[in-house]
C-alpha cells in the first residue's frame, strides 16, 4: 500500500515548487507541505477502503491531494481577499505549471474548498479530498497535540522509499 502510495507521490514530493510548501505555516504548528501529505495520504487510504463499492482513480487522488493548498503566502496575514473563496484557483493555476493534470486531478483541486464554494465536486475522487481536508483541518484545531507522529511515521516510509526506489520524473 504505502509502495503504491510513494510511487505516485516521490516525482511530486521531489518537485522544488512543491517543496516550497514547506517553508509556510498552513495549521497550528503543521507546515502546508505536512498538511496536503496528511490529506493525500488519508484519502488514499479511504478510497482504497471503499474501492470495492466505488473504483476511484488513486493516482488523481495522491496527486490532486498534493497539490491542493498549492499556493505560496501566508493566508492569515498575507494574500487575497476572501482566501477561503479563492485559494483553490490560484493553487490550480500553480499546478498547471508543473504538471499536466487530468480532469479528476483539475476538478479536485478546484472543488476542494466545496461546499464552501457553491458548485459542487463532479467527481467521487474530488468529493472524497474536499471531505479529508476539512476534516483534516479541523483535527488539525480541535486535537491538541503536536502532529509529530503521522510526519515523523510519514517522513520516515518516504525517506525508506527514496533509498530503494529509482524515482521517475514527473
Ligand atoms: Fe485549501
Ligand atoms: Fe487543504
Amino acid at each position: 500500500m504505502e509502495n503504491e502510495f510513494f510511487q505516485t507521490a516521490a516525482p511530486l514530493l521531489k518537485n522544488p515548487t512543491v517543496q516550497a510548501l514547506s517553508l509556510y505555516n498552513h495549521h497550528r504548528g503543521k507546515t502546508r507541505l505536512e498538511h496536503v501529505q496528511d490529506v493525500a495520504w488519508t484519502s488514499f487510504l479511504i478510497g482504497k477502503r471503499f474501492s470495492k463499492k466505488i473504483v476511484m482513480d488513486s493516482r488523481a487522488i495522491i496527486r490532486g491531494a498534493l497539490l491542493h493548498d498549492l499556493f505560496f503566502y501566508d493566508w492569515l496575514r498575507e494574500g487575497p481577499r476572501f482566501h477561503g473563496l479563492r485559494h483553490h484557483n490560484i493553487a490550480l493555476k500553480n499546478a498547471r505549471k508543473i504538471i499536466s493534470l487530468s480532469k479528476i486531478e483539475e476538478d479536485i483541486i478546484k472543488k476542494h474548498m466545496w461546499p464552501l464554494t457553491v458548485i459542487p465536486p463532479l467527481y467521487p475522487e474530488s468529493f472524497l479530498v474536499a471531505m479529508v481536508d476539512t476534516y483534516c483541518s479541523t483535527k488539525d484545531y480541535i486535537v491538541y497535540r503536536k502532529p509529530e507522529s503521522f510526519n515523523e511515521k510519514y517522513n520516515l516510509s518516504f525517506t525508506k522509499y527514496m533509498k530503494k526506489t529509482d524515482i521517475q520524473d514527473i
